[in-house]
């Protein structure tokens, strides 16, 4: 889950490395480094274990001429994100210099072998080996290409890898295995850039060129060309694209997590306004076609994704299930990939994803990919890397999210999900014209019913510093609400570390309940629906052992009063849209939590915005 990035032309390497570091740093900020190849044609290396605002500062004090070089920000997997485990990586006699994204699986295998020949390792990663290897390959009279390529045949699991050797020295080696965030080539005027996506290089080019799993480029000055691994040179399609606009600022606020929380209602009327349009007495999407004949022999849906994304899926799941009454069921990415599952032609797969290359969501999306299912994907990020496994891509639209807890790519993930709920409904007869067309109805009041929340945002404030004392909560809900007490307590988790778990609130007396007293607040959803009376009793059961609540209800609902110790009011709406409403308080509980506590709240430690590693 890191992030790196090459440049090859005529402008200062080390300021064009470290502002694509710097978009990059979403995939990882234990530390970060670049390796330069200065105007005496020596490689000459800084890294740091900071952010990258850490390395821009050490850069000022000793700037490296040159305009060719590599660069990397860590999220650590072998090693503690120490100066020592930074990238990039070089052989003993730093003539090979590396920086690597994903996990060298036998690289235990692979260093007993190299300690046998007696190569001494400086740092405790795995991906130092790669260097090691290019240089003893190099040794022995390969070519640059050929050491990289025989490196990258040897090496087992998923990577993104660039290489420079003194060797061959005005050439960036790049090559590609398996998922492991990917590598994207660009082409500028009179120079070359590659990097993990493109919204680092994006500032400089849109004619790219991304590399699959299995392929490897050759860069040099102003020239790329591109093999397959262990095969032929071959000539690449380049996509012209449209980068984002990646100009983010956090305007008034103090952080991105807040601004994104706030900007809920915005955001989700601007995934509104690219969904649903009336054709006669058809709902089409408006930004993509869903073929008449694309859900005609499903029989099965499989709803994957990872962390937030997940528990949009098991919201997902009760629109498909009660809406167009397909057989559903959400399945970890991470497990599913792995999974015998009965699937086939029929199956159609739903991956959710706000990044889009999240690797085990990709590594499920391949699996399904060779058994021929059909695959709808749902992103926030167009043209990542499961846009180009997915048959059909419906875009969250939320805009780009910053903060490393999810927010607002949960609620547009599950507006895309309700809207795809009723396009299969009434594709299946299950809804009629007139029913889809009130639920959509109902949907275009979720900005002011988002915003009628938000509103609350000084009362949540006091509550958190009111609760910020305790080292362990419960979320529970049920219905629609039980994927949400899941994500409430994945954020407090996230940005807060306070441990905090989600059950459906039935579980609770099957062993949960033992956990309740005076020390572990409960936050309970209670709105006025069908699991109301349900919710009740829980909660009654929850006070009688002194355990302390803090309750979710329907605005205008006093029959909890004296029962729990502080209240949420909802604002009354359509039973669907309640989860978009429930979760936006427990975001604003977990930021409040973490900001009193005193901690990063847009870059909690051990996470990455992207997990591009398994
Ligand atoms: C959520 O706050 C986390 N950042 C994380 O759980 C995330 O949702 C997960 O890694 C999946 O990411 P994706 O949506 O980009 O695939």
């Amino acid at each position: 889950m890191c992030g790196i990035v090459g440049y090859l032309g005529y402008r200062n390497a080390q300021d064009v490395i470290v502002s694509s570091l710097q978009k990059l740093e979403y995939r990882g900020y234990d530390s970060c480094g670049l390796a330069i190849l200065n105007s005496e044609n020596k490689i000459e290396y800084m890294k740091t274990a900071g952010k990258i605002n850490d390395l821009k500062e050490m850069l000022i004090e000793y700037r490296i001429p040159g305009n060719f070089g590599i660069g990397h920000t860590r999220w650590a997997t072998h090693g503690k994100p120490d100066d020592r485990n930074a990238h990039p990586h070089s052989d003993g006699d730093s003539s090979v210099w590396i920086v690597h994204n994903g996990i060298v699986e036998n690289y235990q295998e692979l260093k007993t072998e190299l300690e046998y020949k007696g190569y001494k390792f400086k740092s405790e990663t795995d991906s130092e080996i790669i260097a090691f290897l290019i240089s003893d390959l190099l040794k022995q009279e390969y070519s640059f290409v050929e050491s990289v390529e025989k490196t990258a045949e040897v090496i087992t699991g998923s990577h993104s890898v660039l290489a420079m050797a003194d060797k061959d020295m005005r050439k960036v080696i790049g090559f590609r295995k398996g998922h492991a965030g990917g590598l994207v080539v660009g082409y500028g005027n009179d120079e070359m850039f590659i990097a993990s996506d493109m919204s680092a290089i994006g500032e400089y080019t849109n004619k790219l060129v991304y590399l699959e799993s299995d392929q490897l480029v050759i860069l040099g000055d102003n020239s790329a060309s591109y093999k397959d691994i262990g095969g032929g040179y071959f000539e690449p399609d380049h996509s012209f694209i449209e980068v984002p606009d990646t100009h983010f600022s956090k305007d008034d606020f103090d952080h991105y997590m807040i601004k994104e929380i706030i900007e809920q209602p915005r955001s989700i009327y601007n995934s509104l306004s690219n969904k649903i349009i009336f054709n006669d007495d058809k709902i089409e999407f408006e930004d993509f076609i869903l073929p008449n004949d694309f859900t005609k022999d499903i029989n099965r849906i499989i709803l994957t994704g990872m962390g937030t994304s997940l528990y949009a899926c098991e919201v997902g799941q009760y629109f498909i299930e009660s809406l167009a009454n397909i057989p559903c069921q959400t399945e970890d990415a991470s497990e599913l990939r792995y999974k015998d599952s009965p699937i086939d032609e029929n199956t159609l797969l739903i991956s959710v994803t706000q990044s889009g290359e999240t690797a085990d969501t990709l590594g499920a999306m391949s699996l399904f990919q060779t058994k021929g299912c059909k695959q709808i994907l749902i992103s926030n990020s167009v043209g990542s890397a499961a846009s180009r496994i997915a048959d059909i891509e419906i875009n969250i639209n939320s805009g780009i999210e910053i903060g490393v807890a999810s927010t607002k790519s949960f609620t547009g993930s599950i507006l895309s999900l309700l809207f795809l709920a009723i396009k299969l409904g009434t594709d299946k007869s299950t809804l009629s014209i007139p029913e889809a067309e009130s639920l959509i109805l109902d949907s275009t009041k979720l900005p002011d019913l988002m915003n009628q929340v938000v509103e609350m945002n000084p009362q949540i404030e006091m509550m958190a510093k009111k609760y910020s004392k305790y080292n362990h909560f419960l979320y529970l809900g049920r219905g629609l609400n039980k994927p949400v007490a899941f994500e409430g307590a994945l954020k407090l988790k996230e940005v807060s570390y306070i441990h905090a778990e989600g059950y459906s609130a039935g579980q609770m007396k099957h062993g949960p309940i033992a956990l309740v007293d005076n020390n572990i607040p409960v936050i309970a959803m209670a709105l006025t629906d069908n699991y109301y009376e349900k919710m009740r009793n829980t909660i009654q059961e929850i006070k009688a052992r002194s355990g302390i609540l803090i309750g979710l209800v329907t605005k205008g609902n006093y029959d909890l009063d004296g029962l729990i110790d502080d209240v949420i009011e909802i604002p009354e709406c359509p039973k669907y849209l309640t989860p978009f409403l429930t979760i936006i308080p427990l975001q604003l509980f977990s930021y409040y939590i973490a900001l009193e506590l005193g901690y990063d709240v847009d870059q909690p430690r051990n996470l990455a915005k992207t997990v591009t590693v398994e």
